[in-house]
C-alpha cells in the first residue's frame, strides 16, 4: 500500500445540477461500418426481420444510450435525405464525398428512427448546411415532425410512417468551420445561414431544440471568434452551441495523456464564457447550453485509414481498437462532462458501433465490447440524478503539458429517488494506489453496495472478438465506517463506488 492519500467531502446540498440524460448520448454516422455491418446487416444470423443486428441492439441497451446523433458528421454536409426514404429499390447509390465511399442508401431516416426505438433512444438529427440549406432543412423537418395534410408529412405517411417521428433535437450542420467540410463557411456565412435556417425550422415546429456548430476542436485557428460570431448571429433562435474534441496518446506519454481531460475542462469553461459574453452583449435573459456532440479518443486507426481505397461500400474506416489507458481517459472525460452538468446538457460519445466506438462487430461474426465500453456504461447506468460538487484534496503531479494535475479525478452523483449515491473516480497515478477517504456523513444510513474497479497490468491491453482482457470486477475494498468511506484505488484505475440507503 502506498502512502498517497486523497480526501473529499460529499454534501447533499452542494449541487452542480440535475444530469440531463442526454449527456450520455452517442453518434451513428454513415461512415465505415457504423451503419452497414454495424447496426444493420441483413443476412447476419443475429439480424431481425428488418436487418438490424440483435446482438448490437443488446449491447447498446446495456449502455442505456438515451440519444443518438445521426446521420453525420462530415457525411451530412453532402447528404440528400430524400435518397434514403421511400421504396428501397428506388434509392440511388451515390458517391459519398466526405469519406470517399459508395453510399447505397439502403438505410435512411425512417429505418434509423425505427432502430432508435428498439434501443430506447431519441434521435438527434443533423441537417445538411454544406451543399444544401434552409429549404431542405424545413422539408426534412416537415417530413419527420408534421402530423399530416402537407406534401412532406403525407410523403412520410405514404412511406409507411403514419405517426410523426417527433424528433426534438436538431443540429444545424456539422463542423462548418473546418476547411475539410463540404460547403465550409466563414463564421459570418455560417452564422447567417444557421440563424435563417433556425428561424424557418421553428416556424415549422416551435417545439424543437437547435444546436449551432461551434468549432471542430479547440485547436482550430478560428476557435473562440467562431463561437462568438456564430452566437452573435443565432443567439435568439438556438438553444445550444456544439463542441467536438478527440484525443490520442501519440507521444506515448501516459501521465500527459491522462491529464488531457483538464484541457477538455478548460475548453468547456471557455465556451461557457463565450456564450455568456454574447448573452451580456445582447442583454439577453436566455442562457445558451453546450452540446459536446463529439468526444472520444481517436488516433489508433489514422494510418490504416490512409491505406483504404476509395469508392467501396462500408470499408473499415476509423476502426480504433482501444486499450486500457484509453478507458481511463474516457472515464476522466465522462467525469469532466458531469462536473459541467449545469451547462453541458447534451454530449455524444463519437461514435457507437465500429467507427471509433465502444461496440465492435465482425461482419458476419460476433459483436464485442471495447475497453471504453465500461466507463461509458457505468456513467450512463449509475450517473443519473444530481451531480454534486465534492470538496476534494488530492496529491498532484506535473506532466509535459500540464502542471498540478490531481492524481484523483472524481465526482459524485446523487439519485434521491433511488436513494443511491455513486462516486466515480480515476486514480491517475502510474505507480501507486491511492487511499481515498470520502466524508459522506450527510448521507445517513448509506451502505457500500459495490465498488467496481477497472484495472490492468498492461496499459496497452485491448479487447478483441475472442478475448475480453480488460473487464471490470467488483472486488474493490470500499467500506463505510460511520459516514467515512475508505477505499483504496489501485494505480491507474477507474472506480465506481456505489452506495445505497
Ligand atoms: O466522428 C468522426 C468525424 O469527426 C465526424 O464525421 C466529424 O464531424 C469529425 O471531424
Amino acid at each position: 500500500m502506498s502512502g498517497k492519500k486523497a480526501k473529499m467531502i460529499v454534501e447533499k446540498d452542494f449541487k452542480v445540477s440535475e444530469v440531463d440524460k442526454r449527456i450520455y448520448g452517442s453518434f451513428v454516422e454513415h461512415l465505415g461500418r457504423a451503419v452497414y455491418g454495424g447496426i444493420y446487416e441483413p443476412g447476419h444470423p443475429e439480424a431481425d426481420e428488418n436487418g438490424f443486428r440483435k446482438d448490437v441492439i443488446e449491447l447498446v441497451k446495456e449502455l442505456n444510450v438515451p440519444l443518438v446523433r445521426y446521420p453525420g458528421g462530415n457525411f451530412v454536409s453532402g447528404y440528400n435525405w430524400e435518397d434514403g426514404v421511400g421504396p428501397k429499390a428506388d434509392r440511388p447509390r451515390r458517391l459519398e464525398l466526405a469519406w470517399r465511399t459508395i453510399e447505397t442508401n439502403e438505410l435512411g431516416t425512417n429505418e434509423f428512427v425505427d432502430w432508435a426505438k428498439l434501443v430506447n433512444a431519441e434521435v438527434n438529427m443533423a441537417v445538411n448546411l454544406g451543399t444544401r440549406g434552409i429549404d431542405d432543412a424545413r422539408n426534412l423537418l416537415e417530413y419527420c415532425n408534421h402530423p399530416s395534410g402537407t406534401y412532406y408529412s403525407d410523403l412520410r405517411i405514404s412511406h409507411g410512417y403514419k405517426e410523426p417521428h417527433k424528433i426534438k433535437t436538431w443540429c444545424l450542420g456539422n463542423e462548418m468551420d473546418g476547411p475539410w467540410q463540404i460547403g465550409h463557411k466563414t463564421a459570418h456565412e455560417y452564422g447567417r445561414l444557421a440563424n435563417e435556417t433556425a428561424k424557418v425550422m421553428k416556424l415549422v415546429d416551435p417545439s424543437i431544440e437547435l444546436v449551432a456548430c461551434g468549432s471542430s476542436n479547440r485547436s482550430m485557428p478560428t476557435f473562440a471568434d467562431w463561437e462568438a460570431t456564430v452566437l452573435d448571429h443565432t443567439y435568439e433562435n438556438v438553444e445550444f452551441i456544439s463542441l467536438h474534441q478527440y484525443y490520442g496518446n501519440r507521444a506515448n506519454d501516459v501521465a500527459n495523456y491522462l491529464a488531457l481531460s483538464l484541457e477538455m475542462d478548460d475548453f468547456i469553461k471557455s465556451v461557457i464564457s463565450i456564450a455568456d459574453y454574447i448573452k451580456a452583449k445582447k442583454h439577453s435573459k436566455k442562457t445558451i447550453n453546450l452540446s459536446f456532440d463529439e468526444w472520444n479518443v481517436w488516433y489508433h486507426s489514422n494510418d490504416a485509414d490512409r491505406k483504404i481505397d476509395p469508392w467501396t461500400i462500408a470499408p473499415p474506416q476509423l476502426e480504433d481498437i482501444y486499450n486500457f489507458e484509453d478507458a481511463l481517459l474516457v472515464g476522466s472525460m465522462l467525469i469532466t462532462l458531469l462536473k459541467h452538468a449545469d451547462r453541458v446538457k447534451i454530449a455524444c460519445m463519437a461514435q457507437l458501433v465500429n467507427v471509433i466506438a465502444p461496440i465492435m462487430t465482425e461482419t458476419g461474426g460476433p459483436a464485442w465490447k471495447q475497453t471504453i465500453f465500461y466507463p461509458y456504461m457505468h456513467a450512463s447506468v449509475y450517473g443519473r440524478g444530481v451531480v454534486l460538487n465534492p470538496i476534494v484534496s488530492s496529491p498532484k503531479y506535473d506532466s509535459k503539458d500540464f502542471t498540478d494535475v490531481p492524481v484523483l479525478d472524481t465526482t459524485a452523483v446523487y439519485n434521491e429517488e433511488k436513494e443511491e449515491l455513486t462516486i466515480f473516480a480515476v486514480n491517475r497515478d502510474l505507480e501507486d494506489s491511492l487511499l481515498l477517504e470520502s466524508d459522506i456523513r450527510n448521507f445517513e444510513g448509506y451502505k457500500v453496495v459495490e465498488h467496481i474497479v477497472l484495472e490492468n497490468n498492461e496499459l496497452k491491453q485491448v479487447n478483441t472478438a475472442k478475448e475480453q482482457a480488460v473487464v471490470p470486477h467488483s472486488r474493490g475494498d470500499a467500506t463505510n465506517d460511520n459516514g467515512i468511506v475508505t477505499a483504496s484505488l489501485p494505480k491507474l484505475s477507474w472506480n465506481v463506488i456505489r452506495l445505497k440507503k
